[in-house]
């Protein structure tokens, strides 16, 4: 697949989650179009915008708000391909700002995309073989539902597939 991750980080933690979560995407052998909203912007991507699968890291401005840098990423973002279907959202907080701001930003940012797709919340720098783990896990789960919903893996289902032989023809009754 072609994956974006794009990622707004003032002071470095989330710079390093995005970091983590780009290796395992290349780990799987997906190619990363790599942008970081502070300096770049989605032409950095290179010519075609569009990708498989967006992957979007934040860290959470005041009382639970997501960083302009990163809205106005979003912004570009819409204005380009619309809102993407495949999008994931990751990023860092920190706990003592309350439940109810903790990575409030990354909340606001999928209710804005309608993601159905889990949020990866990390407190501060990530950190240690549990913080290691919860980023892999998160990352070989959201590859594999873009994956499921890729257009390769949907057409293996389309009723009036026929152009191949399936194993057992009366599956498309009742
Ligand atoms: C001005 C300011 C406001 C913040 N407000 C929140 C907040 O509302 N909720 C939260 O979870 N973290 C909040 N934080 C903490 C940061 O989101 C957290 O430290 C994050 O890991 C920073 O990521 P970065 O190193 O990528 O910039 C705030 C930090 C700053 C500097």
């Amino acid at each position: 697949m072609r994956i974006l991750i794009a990622y707004a980080s003032l002071s470095g933690n989330t710079r390093e989650l995005a970091r983590m979560v780009r290796a395992r995407c290349e780990e799987a052998g997906h190619a990363v179009s790599w942008i970081e909203t502070d300096i770049q912007g989605l032409a950095d991507a290179g010519p075609d915008p569009r990708h498989d699968l967006y992957l979007l890291g934040a860290w959470t401005d005041n009382a639970g708000r997501t960083p302009p840098e990163m809205k106005r990423f979003i912004a570009e973002l819409v204005e380009a391909v619309g809102k993407p279907a495949q999008l994931a959202v990751f990023g860092t907080g920190e706990t003592q700002w309350g439940e109810e701001y903790w990575c409030g930003a990354l909340r606001r940012m999928a209710a804005f995309f309608g993601s159905r797709y889990p949020r990866l919340e990390i407190e501060q720098m990530p950190h240690g073989e549990r913080d290691a783990l919860k980023v892999r896990r998160w990352t070989d789960h959201v590859l594999g539902m873009a994956a499921d919903a890729s257009p390769a893996a949907e057409s293996e289902f389309e009723p009036d597939n026929t152009s191949r032989p399936h194993a057992d023809p009366a599956r498309l009754i009742a």
